[in-house]
Order: C-alpha cells, then sequence, then structure tokens
C-alpha cells in the first residue's frame, strides 16, 4: 500500500494504491485499509487546499454581488464603466463554455481608475486579489522597455502565458499603458485572445485579459465636456454617446500601438470600457476614502483644501482634473 502526493498547481492532491501482496490475506487487509485511507483522504481532502493558494474553487470564485457593491460604492463617478464591466464580467464568469477568452479594453483620462477597476475585479474573482499567483500585471514601460529586445519580449510574454494558464485556466492578464505597448508584441498575444479551442493542447477561454490605455481620452473629455457646457447631467450621458467617440480615436490614432495591430479589426475586443474624467466632487470623494484608507477620520476641510489645489482643466472652466484621483495619496499627507 502507497501513499502518494503531490504539488500541482500549488494544490497538495494524496492518492493511495495498493500493490499485491503475496498472501491473500494480507492483501485483504491492506486493500481494506487503503479504502479507509481513501475515504479519509476524500473527506479531508480540503483541509490541504487550504495550506496555500492553489487554482481551485476554494481560491477562485465570482462574487457577483461583492463586484455589485464595490463598483456601486469605491468607484466614483464612472456610472458607464460601471455598468459595462459587470454585466461584461457577470455573463463571462456564469458562462460554463466560453468561446473566448474575456477581452477588456478600458480607455479614459490618467487617475480616473482604470487601475482601480482592474484590481476591483481581481478582489472579487481571486480570494488574494492582486496578490494572486494567477493574476498577471504588465506596465508597458517597466515589464518592456527596450525595442532592442522586441524579440526576446515575445517568446517570453508567450511562454508565461501559455505556462501560466495551462497551470491555471482561470488566469488573468492585465496590460497597463497598452498604447506604448509594441505592436509586435501586441501581434504576439493575438493567437490567446482568439476564438481557438486550444492552442497546442492549452485552452484560453477561461482566461481574462485586462488592457488598460489612455487611448480615446480626449474625445471620452469632450463628450463629457459637451454634456457640461450644455447644463446636461453628467449621468446622462449613455454608452453610446461615447462609443463612436472611442472607436474613431482608437481607429486613427496612428501613434497607439493599438492603430497597427488587428485586435481591433479582427473584433477581438468583448467591450470598449470608457472612463470619464474626474470632477471637484469626485476628487473630494477620494480624498475622504483615502484618508479613511490611512485610518484617519474624515474631514471635509482637509480634503478641500487639498482639492482646490489640484489642477482642472480646460483653464477657464477648471471642470475636470488634471491628474484624476492619482495623486490625491501623496497629496493628503500635506494637508492632514
Ligand atoms: N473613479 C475613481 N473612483 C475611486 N477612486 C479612484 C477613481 N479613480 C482613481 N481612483 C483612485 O486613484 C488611484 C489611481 O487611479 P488608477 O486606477 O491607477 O488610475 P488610471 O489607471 O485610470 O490611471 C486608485 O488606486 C484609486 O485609489
Ligand atoms: C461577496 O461580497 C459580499 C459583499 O462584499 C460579501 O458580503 C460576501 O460575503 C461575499 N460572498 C462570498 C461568497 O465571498
Ligand atoms: C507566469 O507569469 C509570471 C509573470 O507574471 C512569470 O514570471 C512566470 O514565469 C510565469 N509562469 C510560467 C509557468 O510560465
Amino acid at each position: 500500500m502507497r501513499l502518494t502526493c503531490l504539488l500541482f498547481a500549488g494544490c497538495v492532491l494524496c492518492s493511495v494504491s495498493v500493490t499485491a501482496a503475496i498472501e491473500p490475506i494480507s492483501t485483504s487487509i491492506a486493500v481494506g485499509m487503503a479504502a479507509a485511507l481513501t475515504g479519509f483522504l476524500a473527506r479531508y481532502q480540503n483541509v490541504f487546499y487550504y495550506f496555500q493558494e492553489c487554482c481551485r474553487p476554494e481560491w477562485i470564485k465570482y462574487n457577483q454581488t461583492g463586484l455589485k457593491n464595490d463598483l456601486n460604492t469605491k468607484l466614483y463617478g464612472q456610472h458607464v464603466a460601471a455598468e459595462v464591466i459587470i454585466k461584461a464580467v457577470t455573463g463571462f464568469m456564469n458562462n460554463k463554455t466560453p468561446k473566448k477568452p474575456l477581452v477588456l479594453s478600458l480607455h479614459g483620462w490618467t487617475g480616473t481608475g482604470k487601475n482601480f477597476v482592474s484590481q476591483l475585479i481581481a478582489e472579487n474573482i481571486y480570494e488574494k486579489g492582486m496578490t494572486s499567483n494567477f493574476v498577471h500585471l504588465f506596465t508597458a514601460t517597466a515589464h518592456f522597455p527596450h525595442e532592442a529586445h522586441i524579440d526576446s519580449y515575445k517568446t517570453q510574454l508567450q511562454e508565461w502565458i501559455r505556462g501560466n494558464v495551462s497551470i491555471c485556466p482561470r488566469s488573468m492578464f492585465i496590460f497597463d499603458e497598452m498604447d506604448k505597448m509594441h505592436p509586435g508584441l501586441i501581434d504576439s498575444i493575438k493567437p490567446y485572445l482568439d476564438f481557438y479551442d486550444n492552442l497546442n493542447g492549452v485552452s484560453y477561454r477561461q482566461a481574462i485579459f485586462i488592457f488598460l490605455s489612455n487611448a480615446g481620452g480626449e474625445n471620452i473629455v469632450q463628450v463629457a465636456l459637451d454634456f457640461w457646457r450644455d447644463a446636461r447631467e453628467r449621468e446622462e450621458i449613455q454608452l453610446k454617446d461615447l462609443e463612436t467617440a472611442l472607436s474613431l480615436s482608437v481607429f486613427n490614432n496612428k501613434n497607439s500601438g493599438f492603430w497597427h495591430t488587428s485586435l481591433i479589426d479582427k473584433n477581438l475586443v468583448d467591450f470598449f470600457v470608457p472612463f470619464l474624467p474626474l470632477e471637484y466632487k469626485h476628487i473630494i470623494q477620494c480624498g475622504l476614502a483615502e484618508m479613511v484608507s490611512k485610518g484617519h477620520v474624515p474631514d471635509k476641510e482637509v480634503v478641500e483644501s487639498m482639492a482646490r489645489d489640484l489642477n482642472y482643466f480646460p483653464k477657464e472652466e477648471r471642470v475636470f482634473s488634471m491628474q484624476g484621483c492619482k495623486v490625491i495619496p501623496s497629496r493628503l499627507d500635506f494637508y492632514i
């Protein structure tokens, strides 16, 4: 009788096997013991799973209520993005047999919550959120800085995606600064986003890819500004008001790596998610939340004096925050 345990994708898996002994009596004892041990393992196997993160439902489970709550209470001023995200992620996570991986492209001005939303998605799928071994964040300028090394980046990135998805099909890949990514590099990940049943024995259909960029940000700002100048509510802005602005800019911006690739032509992106520029009142909300997260009692006066000192555009009207909520964590310290 033999007890074998192995480590696979972070999970401890144990099994019991019996080799026939010469004497029939001891064989039957061994079989009996093995059956008992197998029963024990079947019952307590789950205990092993809690030791460390592994690719199982104990660690990877979509919380729809949680994501909805987070988008409604923690994300400020992004009603369009929130609606698209909850629809896209829920549809995909509830589909037992998706035909392709989920590909989201998040667009908008800097500091408006694109990384933050990716983090909220990760936290409501992976028990360990962004620190999960199955969530991978790549930043163009940090991970792929030198154009001369593009060929080795390509092989490396493909190897990483293949390796990680074969360990855990429900892997998430976030690419920040997508507009600064070399077109060749974007091209190299294209096969993984497509409708293939499998590529060399690995299926990518459970994976999630999220692209973040400022591409189209200026056109989104223009739409928001038009609404503001017409004295219409920001909440009246709908996805369809932004869709044309977004697609035109993405298609026409020859400087953005996106344009050079057929990501868009081939309909590999499932959802384009627009992020609106943030206003003074959202800066206040971010500031108050930041005070709480730093362990202070939220103080409106402190946050207001900080918010007043930030830069806003257009110059005369001062409607939208230049850096969004991005600089708040560091700025706030000077005002507390
Ligand atoms: N719309 C928002 N609602 C709440 N917090 C926000 C929002 N936008 C930005 N923040 C805060 O500012 C930080 C930086 O924003 P980030 O998501 O990195 O911006 P982006 O990726 O769009 O440049 C976030 O971690 C978050 O704390
Ligand atoms: C899902 O999220 C909600 C709200 O954040 C939380 O109360 C609940 O416990 C979570 N459910 C699971 C199964 O983790
Ligand atoms: C998974 O991705 C990470 C980068 O996030 C990389 O360091 C690692 O080598 C990859 N694992 C495999 C098995 O390819």
